[in-house]
């Protein structure tokens, strides 16, 4: 599948192919300084075609370009764009207005687009119900409510993670998995989003463990890079948050029983592609 690229970056993105390994990326920064950053922003207001959502898919995929071992680099430019693209769109572009919610008490998940190095999915969330702690390993992730309220709390290790394993992988699943809880500090606490606080992002060691709590019924866009792949030890780990005298404790537990999701069709903007 080729994507399409539209908008003026497609110039970018042309005298970027070709290029290879570290020579690329230096010249990708370079487009990627102030001035040209501000020229591809004042397009992105004013798509000639493909839409928003076509512009935040191809913003995906040049930062994605450079990935090494399923590693990402990301750099000053990549955070910025993609949080203003994604901050520009709409939740009638994304296909999910306040309107499409049919007031059931159930998690909606929603696919906007899945890649091999980065997706983007939308949860409706009704009031009171949680996506409960969870983490993101090695990833990047850009939120954004499009919709309602919600509270955050999130949590940063204490150590850094040993890196997960190296080329030896694969292993055995079971040997994949490290369950010793570990000590964290609190980075949001209880912290609520509402859109007008427009983009939030996580790193590999930035909020990467968090939970989001709808105040009201609520709905919220992640654009995640790379996507979850337990192959390359980036799986979805459960947690209990334990406060204890000697600290606050992560503690990884199984998905919990009550989360469930409803998965729909997403029905907003769409990405053009070709088979190719
Ligand atoms: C995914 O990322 C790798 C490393 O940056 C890149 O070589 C590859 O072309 C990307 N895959 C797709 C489908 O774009
Ligand atoms: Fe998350």
């Amino acid at each position: 599948m080729v994507w399409v690229v539209c908008l003026a970056m497609a110039g970018i993105g042309l005298r970027l192919q070709g290029g290879g390994g570290g020579g690329a990326r230096k010249e990708r920064l370079g487009k990627y300084s102030p001035y040209a950053a501000e020229r591809q922003l004042t397009t992105l207001e004013e798509p000639e075609e493909g839409g928003k959502v076509g512009a935040l898919f191809g913003l995906c995929n040049l930062a994605t370009q450079n990935m090494v071992e399923g590693k990402l680099q990301l750099y000053e430019g990549d955070f910025e764009l993609i949080s203003t693209c994604l901050n520009d769109i709409t939740p009638e572009e994304f296909g999910f207005p306040p309107s499409r919610d049919d007031g059931k008490p159930i998690i909606d998940y929603v696919d906007i687009f899945e890649e091999k190095n980065f997706t983007a999915c939308m949860f409706k969330i009704p009031a009171g119900s949680r996506l409960p702690m969870h983490d993101h390993p090695g990833m990047y992730v850009w939120s954004k409510v499009l919709w309602g309220e919600m509270e955050v709390s999130s949590y940063d290790r204490e150590t850094a993670q040993a890196t997960p394993r190296d080329k030896s992988f694969p292993s055995l699943p079971s040997q994949a998995l490290d369950l010793r809880p570990f000590k964290v500090k609190t980075k949001r606490d209880r912290e609520v989003w509402r859109s007008e606080d427009g983009v939030k992002i996580t790193t590999p060691t930035e909020g990467n463990i968090h939970e989001f709590r709808a105040v009201t019924t609520c709905c919220f866009v992640d654009v995640i890079m790379p996507p979850y792949d337990f192959m390359q030890g980036r799986r979805c780990t459960y947690y209990e948050i334990n406060d204890r005298e000697d600290g606050t404790w992560a503690r990884p537990i199984r998905c919990p029983a009550d989360y469930v999701t409803r998965s729909l069709k997403y029905i907003g903007e769409t990405v053009e592609t070709i088979e190719g």
